[in-house]
């Protein structure tokens, strides 16, 4: 799941600048994603989601680990973009329901990558997510994802980088 957690932290890091949706509004008068979503973020996001997927590729062939699932850069392609997609479309339903810009919305703010993941590999590559991903990791991939954002985010704020510990 790294190339697909890693993009997060890493927009937070490195993201800014021009917004994705050019500072545009919808046809509720709010923006139609706001300013925390960034091509910088973006962009950066998804090259770090899959420089951390080759080096998880060249790892499992160094240390012949081979009971972890066997990435491919198509698979790694797109958890890094699907995690980032997933995050924007949450903002896009976040900014109809008029969450502010960094506001709080729980559960979707922690499942949306994992939500974008699954649903990009659902749609392009479900031979490779049949057989790597069982049932198992899938579950232990929903209650870890959490535990994961929260921590993250944690370290985020006290770190400065995030302005909110969520
Ligand atoms: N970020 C970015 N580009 C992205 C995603 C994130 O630049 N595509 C950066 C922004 O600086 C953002 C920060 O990462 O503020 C944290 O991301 P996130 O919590 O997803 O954004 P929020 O600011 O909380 O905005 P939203 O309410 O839309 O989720
Ligand atoms: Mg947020």
């Amino acid at each position: 799941m790294l190339p697909a957690y890693i993009p997060n932290p890493v927009a937070a890091l490195f993201g800014g600048g021009t917004p994705i949706d050019l500072g545009r509004n919808f046809s509720d008068g709010r923006r139609l994603f706001g300013d925390g979503k960034t091509y910088r973020g973006l962009v950066a996001g998804i090259l770090a989601g899959v420089v951390i997927g080759l080096l998880q590729i060249q790892a499992q062939a160094v240390f012949s680990l081979t009971y972890l699932p066997a990435h491919t850069l198509l698979s790694i392609s797109l958890l890094a973009t699907g995690a980032l997609l997933g995050d924007l479309c949450k903002s896009f339903f976040k900014r109809r329901l008029g969450k502010e810009r960094g506001s709080k919305w729980p559960l979707a703010d922690m499942y949306d990558l994992v939500i974008g993941a699954f649903l990009l590999l659902l749609v392009i590559d479900p031979s490779w997510l049949f057989a790597q991903v069982t049932l198992a990791a899938f579950i232990l991939i929903l209650i870890l994802t959490p535990i994961l954002h929260r921590a993250t985010n944690i370290i985020g704020y006290l770190l400065k980088v995030k302005e909110v510990p969520w």
